[in-house]
């Protein structure tokens, strides 16, 4: 029985997100879905409201839970015996930072693995931070997030809901 984590910033969770947590969840049989908090790194929306997001989003799947932590990932992983961490890799563009915090996390705990999930074609381009532009100025972002994380973006940017 192999417990996996999904560590992410997840501001906000995107649907290329929840494609890999569902896939991911098909593969571990326990996936902590873990937004992780970096004090140098500000973020648009709080730990809460990330968590919630992921709540919403993770609704159904009995094997996945969401949690936050302010630590190092690969002692969380080490507390909840969890062998594999999961990234998603979207394009070349990605690989150099996986690749190197694939390598530190290996140096940190070499028992546990980092796992790459192919991100599905369909969200090559998709990022948090685009959402957040997009949002910011009004475009379309609906196929992009789920629906909720959608009305949450729309509040925070006061655009009215549709
Ligand atoms: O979604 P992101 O921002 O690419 O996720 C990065 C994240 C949260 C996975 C990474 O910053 C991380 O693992 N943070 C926890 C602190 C830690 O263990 N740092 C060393 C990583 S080599």
């Amino acid at each position: 029985m192999i417990t996996a984590v999904y560590p992410g910033s997840f501001d906000p969770p995107t649907c290329g997100h929840e494609d890999i947590i569902r896939r991911a969840a098909a593969i571990f049989a326990k996936l902590h879905v873990t937004v992780f908090t970096n004090p140098q790194k500000a973020t648009f929306f709080s730990v809460n409201d990330r968590v919630d997001m992921l709540n919403h989003m993770v609704e159904g799947m009995d094997n996945v839970t969401v949690d936050s932590c302010q630590g190092l990932l690969v002692d969380y992983a080490t507390e909840r015996n969890a062998g594999i961490i999961v990234r998603g890799l979207r394009a070349v563009s990605d690989f150099d930072y996986e690749f190197t915090m694939a390598l530190m996390n290996k140096k940190l705990a070499s028992h546990i693995e980092t796992v790459f999930i192919m991100t599905n074609p369909e969200y090559l381009y998709l990022s948090s931070s685009k959402v957040k532009e997009l949002a910011s100025l009004g475009a379309n972002i609906g196929g992009l997030v789920p629906p909720y994380v959608e009305t949450r973006l729309k509040d925070r940017f006061g655009y009215p809901q549709t």
